[in-house]
């Protein structure tokens, strides 16, 4: 399956993808940027499954991006949405059969450290699978990585120093921290906020452990950047919303593009 869908879309390319882009809630305007594009909508590409959430597009989008081969996903699928975690990792395979060997994975999440404000964003030093669940569980295809995976230096410590160093040279406010994936769709109650901040957790979402998990698998390096698009339940006085993760996703989306853009742009080899 993972063949036939990278066949399906490497007959249509001219260069091989060496980034893979994964991109969030309300962030995926950075594929309008890539030049060149050929996009494929998930619905076209064999196996792949079909993305369902509002402000999530569901298409590939491969081409140059600031000087780098790129193949990113514009919208992602969920665990939450009814996905298995083969589902929603099978896009990562298909990047790596494709050539890439560097991911870079976005994500929209609610703010559990109380010194985060809404808008800002956090580089993922570690995260915390809280899904209950693993991707890799089930037979271990050695073609596609290891049995029992190192996870202890899953985000590329080379890529967090970069990052954190654009973050300077272009003046972006920057936190790091720990991001804990949740299945949802529910978002917390302040009980469980208190209990993940307890636990090590800075941020919370519904999404990006399953891909970095079958990243590290496949060895990829990966970086990973969270937008806190609010603050988790209980920390101010008011309820939670996809409306407000997406406009603020949107009020971010200039700063956002510049980081990301200035990443690609000096992205080390090594
Ligand atoms: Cl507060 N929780 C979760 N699980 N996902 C989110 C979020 C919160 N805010 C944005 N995405």
């Amino acid at each position: 399956m993972i063949n036939e869908a990278a066949d399906y879309i490497s007959a249509q390319l001219t260069a091989k993808p060496a980034l893979g882009l994964i991109l969030g809630s309300g962030l995926g305007v950075l594929a309008e940027e890539i030049e060149n594009p050929v996009t494929f909508s998930y619905k076209d590409i064999p196996y792949f499954p079909e993305s369902t959430v509002a402000g999530h597009k569901g298409q590939l989008v491969a081409g140059e991006l600031e000087g780098q081969s790129v193949i990113a996903m514009q919208g992602r699928f969920h665990y939450y949405e009814g996905y298995s975690m083969q589902e929603v990792t099978f896009p990562v395979r298909v990047m790596k059969e494709l050539g890439i060997d560097s991911v870079i994975v976005t994500n929209a999440s609610g703010g559990i450290n109380q010194s985060f404000t809404p808008g800002n964003l956090m580089l993922i030093t570690d995260h915390i699978n809280n899904m209950g669940d693993n991707p890799l569980i089930g037979p271990n295809d050695a073609a596609l990585g290891e049995r029992f995976p190192d996870m202890s230096q899953v985000y590329d410590e080379t890529y967090l120093q970069h990052a954190k160093s654009c973050a300077a040279d272009l003046g972006v406010t920057i936190q790091e921290g720990v991001y804990v994936g949740n299945t949802g769709p529910v978002y917390e109650t302040p009980a469980e906020v208190k209990m993940l901040r307890t636990l090590g957790g800075d941020a919370v979402g519904m999404s990006t452990v399953p891909e970095v998990i079958a990243s590290g698998h496949a060895g990829l390096r990966v970086l990973g950047i969270s937008c806190i698009s609010n603050m988790a339940a209980g920390i101010l006085d008011q309820p939670l919303t996809h409306q407000e993760v997406i406009d603020t996703t949107e009020q971010v989306r200039d700063e956002f593009l510049k980081f990301m853009k200035e990443i690609i742009r000096t992205l080390p080899n090594q």
